[in-house]
């Protein structure tokens, strides 16, 4: 007997068969199936041959893949009962509850008394499926692994791309071959990391940004993930993402793992960014009313660091607000006697000397510039020289012998005293001042991987959320180590990077654009000589590199000079005209055969205008630039395009391409085809082209 089940977009289908009421299978995931195809024969269809040297029958690659099946690979759970002894489960069919949108599988297995649950649901206007499987037990059990709903992978595909990093240099994109056996990344630092960002994209052969097929995986889990791509004997391919393994340290009758997101593109990689781009804004972060529009931020941490100075703080405030900062960020310095880095996490009271009067004095000035107030916090962390640890040094977690990071230890986020502290503290500061913002941050790896403590930072920001509700939370740690959907779920931005060196934020920038949309990522205007890199980069190119996300600036304004300045608040005004579409346009990224060019193109959503970034990191290779072809506009319609920063052509740009003087009137089918030829830059530049449907 076979059972079979089907979700679909208007662009993708998903298709489960269940054969003689085994656990069910993916036998189809990818492009939008006629709606009269007949799943009976589709799953005939998907049935494998066999020959010398296997089994008489294939094991099913199913959602959950079972050894106790033969199943020749990583399975998808490891459980043990309360003795220690590994269960083999082997799970029936039990009930389905299916819709157009939703579908829950439930299986069981009577004899280890297990239920296995495995949850699907779609979202057309992202292209979205979202699954989550649960695992529940009449008796406590001990979890090392539970995957989500496993995926098989293309057959089409030479290579994968997945993603690494460090600080100041994340979303770095890995090609990874497909090649027998597992590729494995488990991240067991306890948070997703600058490393481990818990992402997957498959494309098929000679897939490009612009065309191809591909498939993406999101893992919105903030604690560290563990993902499985694995081709089999036979040349099947899975991808499991689950929690990294044995990071539930306490046993329990019921575990669930974080939501896995995976969408199909034909469009290339852009397709696959444009859907978890409107899936984050449309679903997954809830910005709070007076952080709409976006407000332009200032940040003060690499203008002062520690040394905070009230009357100094007025003077930067006051200038940032007349360059156009609509927010200013009170960072790390503010409580405790936090005067460096090794004093203070966990003693969330303001530094009577330094703020003597409270905040209110600043407050009021920021206020009275324009600009809301938001202020640094960096909860789950706590200094050995600290009160609050001598007050409780039962509160650790981990032993106090561990390596610490940035002279700190990490609090244990599980322990509910832990978590009223933390609530308290924060609550106090923000009932007693007027502040729309918090910096949330968090500089160290955990000592271990534990995923209860993630769950109780989730638990304390809902807490926290649903107390002050008006304000909106930063997720940093140490930049973009925290950027996944599981933290933008209790979060409503990322800060990226700690890197403001533009060149390499427009890396970092244009990568992460495979998940993360500009109202969610922000993005500042370092100081002219760059605190992380060394090198001193003009003002524009790091006014333009911050407007193409959500703008801000971190550099102390007293060292601007008059261009700068001028530059500054002109491309800052561009952008506030610009947000109400730019925040809610899709990132799509260009492909250039020049590898000294970065270039995007935001377009909004209802197609009618764009925007193109055009980044020059060095020199190219040939000596004038390649045209720039753009991509997703309708072939017969016509675009009014403009070189928006026509002015900043050196003089060694001797020529005339039209753009450099001109509007052009041009067709979507021959911006897409043939492209822009741009005038002749330095490296280090961009070239920013504005266009208009006509
Ligand atoms: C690390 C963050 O990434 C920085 O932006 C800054 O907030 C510092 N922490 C403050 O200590």
């Amino acid at each position: 007997m076979i059972e079979t089940w089907r979700l679909d977009c208007t662009h993708q289908s998903l298709v489960l068969v269940s054969s003689l009421n085994a656990m069910p299978a993916i036998v189809y995931y990818g492009d939008r199936l006629p709606d009269e195809e007949n799943l009976e024969e589709l799953a005939k269809a998907s049935q494998m041959d066999v020959t010398g040297g296997m089994l008489d029958e294939n094991p099913s690659l199913s959602i959950c893949p079972e050894a106790s099946h033969i199943f020749p690979g990583q399975q998808g759970m490891v459980v043990r009962n309360q003795e220690g002894k590994l269960l083999l489960p082997k799970f029936k069919l039990q009930s389905v509850d299916h819709n157009e949108t939703h579908l829950i599988i439930t299986c069981r297995d009577d004899e280890n008394s297990l239920t296995y649950i495995a949850n699907f649901e779609c979202y057309d206007f992202s292209n979205m499926v979202v699954c989550f499987a649960e695992i529940k037990s009449d008796e406590p059990i001990h979890l090392s692994w539970l995957s989500a709903p496993v995926f098989p992978a293309p057959q089409q595909a030479s290579h994968m791309f997945d993603f690494s990093g460090r600080w100041i240099d994340e979303f770095q994109i890995n090609q990874v071959p497909w090649t027998m056996g597992v590729h494995l990344r488990e991240n067991f630092t306890g948070r997703s990391g600058h490393e481990h960002f818990p992402g997957l994209i498959i494309p098929h052969q000679n897939t490009t940004n612009r065309s191809g097929q591909a498939i993406g995986f999101h893992y919105g889990w903030s604690g560290g993930h563990r993902m499985v791509a694995e081709q089999l004997p036979d040349g099947r391919r899975q991808v499991q993402f689950g929690n990294a393994s044995n990071s539930e340290l306490l046993a329990s009758t019921q575990f669930k793992t974080a939501p896995l997101y995976v969408t199909f593109s034909k469009n290339g990689l852009n397709g696959i960014g444009k859907s978890y781009q409107r899936h984050v804004r449309k679903y997954i972060v809830k910005i709070p009313p007076k952080s709409e529009p976006r407000p332009v931020h200032y940040n003060c941490w690499e203008a002062v660091y520690f040394d905070h100075n009230i009357e100094e703080l007025k003077e930067i405030a006051s200038l940032a607000s007349k360059l156009g900062a609509e927010r200013f960020v009170l960072d790390d310095g503010w409580f405790g006697k936090r005067n460096d880095d090794t004093t203070s996490l966990g003693d969330w009271w303001l530094d009577e000397v330094k703020y003597p009067d409270g905040l209110t004095p600043l407050i009021d000035h920021v206020k009275s510039c324009g600009m809301q107030f938001g202020i640094w916090f960096e909860p789950e962390m706590i200094n050995p020289d600290s009160e609050t640890y001598k007050a409780h040094p039962n509160w650790l977690l981990g032993k106090a012998d561990q390596i610490q990071g940035r002279q700190q230890w990490v609090l244990d986020m599980a322990l509910q005293e832990v978590q009223n502290y933390l609530f308290n503290a924060i609550s106090k500061i923000l009932t007693e001042n007027d502040i729309s913002y918090i910096k949330w941050d968090h500089n160290r790896v955990l000592p271990y991987s534990d995923a209860a403590q993630i769950r109780g930072t989730y638990k304390l920001i809902n807490r926290l959320t649903a107390s002050h509700p008006e304000v909106e939370i930063e997720s940093c740690s140490s930049g973009g180590g925290r950027s996944d959907f599981g933290m933008l779920e209790h979060t409503q931005r990322v800060w990226l990077s700690d890197s403001n060196d533009a060149i390499e934020r427009l890396k970092i920038q244009h990568n992460s654009a495979l998940f993360l949309p500009s109202k969610v990522t922000g993005s500042h205007v370092g100081p002219r000589h760059c605190h992380t890199s060394g090198r001193v980069l003009d003002i524009e190119l790091r006014a333009w590199v911050a407007a193409s996300r959500h703008m801000g600036f971190e550099m102390d304004p007293r060292e601007l000079d008059e261009r700068e300045r001028k530059i500054l608040s002109e491309i800052c005004a561009w952008w506030k005209d610009n947000r109400h579409w730019l925040m809610e346009a899709n990132i799509l990224r260009l492909d250039v055969d020049d590898k000294a060019i970065i270039a995007e193109q935001q377009l909004a959503e209802d197609g009618e205008r764009f925007v193109v970034f055009a980044g020059m990191l060095e020199s190219s290779k040939q000596i004038l630039p390649r045209p720039l072809c753009l991509t997703s506009l309708e072939r017969n319609a016509y675009y009014e395009v403009t070189l928006k920063n026509k002015d900043s052509a050196p003089k060694l740009s001797r020529g005339s391409p039209f753009l450099k003087h001109q509007t052009l009137k041009l067709s979507g089918a021959y911006l897409m085809q043939q492209g822009l030829n741009l005038p002749w830059q330095f490296p280090q530049n961009i070239w920013v082209i504005e266009g208009k449907k006509l």
